[in-house]
């Protein structure tokens, strides 16, 4: 294992509840079941103090977690979590989970704190989660980080942790309004130097019968090009009745529905590229 060099996404979006954490889950356990016969693992990196990963895949916290780790007190090992319930009849052996809770937050204020009176010697805000997480491309095939809405000072580091970012846009009035405002933050971290690609853009919420949407749709596809705009992923109750019954996937909770063939295309996508 120690000669892999795993790709790492970050699923980012400054606006709250536009399908980052349904996207970051579903993709990673998508690229997961692909990449399982090659004894290839996955990582998510829940990386918003809501925790909402391991909550949504219903797994148990641990008493270490991202913030522990980020802090020096704990182990990688110590912290991650495996998100396989084959027990339960979830039989995900390669994905794995680096939770996050409350205190992530303090721990980003105490990493900027050490990184302002740290002197010289000390790492920059921007370059603390390559130094410190750096270590997952050796290990996973995959790892996935899943953002918060808003990422502050650490907007960079994710950026400089990270290869390519994934931007869901949810598409209806605000998505519309804000279109080239969900890709600002990637723009001016590529304008520093920062070495961070967009994978692309995924419409969600998607609704063809709501002129709304279909007018997202073009407005994204107009600004980002055609090819860098995703298979909208479908507006469908089955995003919140998955992680709701027993912490399922859609991958598990109906792995036939549309919303599965569309995030099934955007694993597809992301295997490919
Ligand atoms: N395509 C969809 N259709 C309908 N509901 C969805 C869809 N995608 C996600 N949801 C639901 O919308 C809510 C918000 O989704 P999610 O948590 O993935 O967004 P988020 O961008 O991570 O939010 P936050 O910014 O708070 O972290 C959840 O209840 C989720 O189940
Ligand atoms: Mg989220």
């Amino acid at each position: 294992m120690s000669d892999k060099t795993g790709r790492v996404f970050a699923v980012a979006n400054r606006k709250g509840g536009v399908g980052k954490t349904t996207t970051a889950i579903t993709l990673a356990h998508g690229l997961a079941k692909k990449v399982q016969a090659q004894n290839g693992r996955v990582l998510i990196i829940d990386f918003d103090p809501q925790g909402n990963v391991t909550a949504s895949l219903n797994l148990q916290p641990r008493e270490f977690d991202l913030a522990d780790l980020l802090l020096d007190r704990c182990t990688f090992k110590d912290c991650v979590v495996s998100a396989n319930r084959a027990s339960d009849g979830y039989a995900r052996p390669n994905l794995f989970i680096l939770p996050s809770a409350d205190s992530l937050a303090e721990a980003k204020s105490e990493l900027m704190i050490k990184a302002a009176i740290g002197g010289r010697r000390s790492i920059p805000v921007e370059d603390i989660l390559a130094h410190k997480l750096g270590f997952v491309r050796q290990l996973f095939d995959y790892t996935v980080i899943d953002c918060p809405p808003t990422l502050d000072a650490f907007s960079d580091a994710v950026y400089n942790l990270a290869d390519e970012a994934i931007v869901p846009v949810k598409t209806d009035f605000l998505g519309e309004v804000g279109t080239v405002r969900h890709t600002s933050d990637i723009l001016a971290a590529q304008s520093y130097g920062i070495d961070i690609k967009i994978a692309c853009i995924l419409p969600t919420f998607y609704d063809q019968r709501l002129t709304i949407a279909r007018s997202v749709l073009e407005a994204l596809v107009k600004h980002y090009g055609k090819s860098s705009v995703a298979m909208p992923i479908p507006r469908s109750t089955i995003f919140e009745q998955a992680p709701a019954v027993d912490g399922q996937t859609i991958f598990e909770y109906q792995p036939d529905s549309m919303p599965a063939r569309a995030y099934q295309s955007l694993v597809d996508r992301i295997y490919a590229s």
